[in-house]
């Protein structure tokens, strides 16, 4: 892949930590935020200098919850001296998944509600305006996460797939406005990895998908590199769902 850098939001595990590894591998150099899992990640990177001669990253810690976190998190990729020259990929999956009705009480819920929007939203929003200069610069791209609710109501989900509905929308918008210098696509994960409040549900699911099994992470890292490596492709979302969009 050459010397490019990529910002990766909620790096540190999961999907964010598969995307990391497969990015790394292909040539990458990863600036990795975490919010909590700054050992994971710092050992993630650990192992993968161990395997690979080039710069693979640094950890970068930030709560994008709050407005001073998303301004520290772009200040921190514009200081890192891999960035100098531009930014080749910027991944938006820092991500809560949780019910902000129901059960649970009127202030957890509004908290719930609140950070939903802020992880989903005005945290990609704020961060792609302060490096959008340096993606331009880098011939970088937009990888933003989304999810397969796109069109459809999950009970209690509203905010959740409210705000994931609303990036897909920006991501679409990036793409037009950031044209021609910088090119913005989206993933929609179906079933891969279970939260663990909603393991129940997660297995019916996957029993009625087309392809009979959850997802890798390793399938998610490899679309957003697709994305971060495709120079004729802008505009898209790409269901990786093992056939959910179907049933
Ligand atoms: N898992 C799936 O099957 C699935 C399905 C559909 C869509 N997706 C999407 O794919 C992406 C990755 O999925 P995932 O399940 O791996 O995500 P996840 O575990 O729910 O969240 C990813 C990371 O977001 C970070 N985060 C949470 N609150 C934060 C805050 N206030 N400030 C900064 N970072 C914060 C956490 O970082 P720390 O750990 O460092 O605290 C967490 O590791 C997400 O955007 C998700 O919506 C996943």
């Amino acid at each position: 892949m050459g010397d490019k850098t990529v910002l990766v939001t909620g790096g540190g595990r999961r999907l964010g930590a598969a995307t990391v590894t497969g990015l790394v591998e292909a040539g990458w150099t990863a600036l990795v935020h975490v919010r909590t899992a700054t050992k994971e990640a710092e050992a993630l990177l650990s192992r993968l200098a161990e395997a690979h001669d080039h710069d693979v990253g640094r950890v970068i810690s930030a709560d994008l919850a709050t407005p001073e976190g998303v301004q520290a998190l772009a200040n921190a990729v514009l200081a890192d001296a891999s960035v100098s020259d531009g930014l080749g990929g910027l991944v938006h999956n820092a991500s809560i998944f949780f019910p902000s009705e129901g059960e649970g009480s009127p202030d957890d819920m509004t908290q719930a509600r609140r950070d939903l929007w802020m992880l989903h939203v005005e945290a990609p929003v704020v961060l792609t305006e302060a490096l959008a200069g340096a993606l331009a610069r880098g011939s970088g791209s937009i990888v933003s996460m989304v999810d397969t609710s796109w069109g459809k109501a999950w009970p209690h989900l509203g905010d959740y797939s409210a705000s994931k509905a609303a990036l897909r929308q920006r991501t679409l918008g990036w793409a037009l406005d950031l044209a021609p210098k910088v090119r913005a696509n989206a993933v929609a994960p179906g079933a891969i990895l279970s939260a663990d409040w909603e393991q129940a549900a997660f297995e019916e699911t996957v029993a009625r998908l087309p392809l009979q099994r959850s997802g890798r992470p390793e399938d998610i890292a490899s679309a957003v590199r697709y994305f971060l490596e495709a120079p004729y492709v802008t505009g898209q979302v790409l269901a990786v769902d093992g056939g959910w969009s179907l049933v």
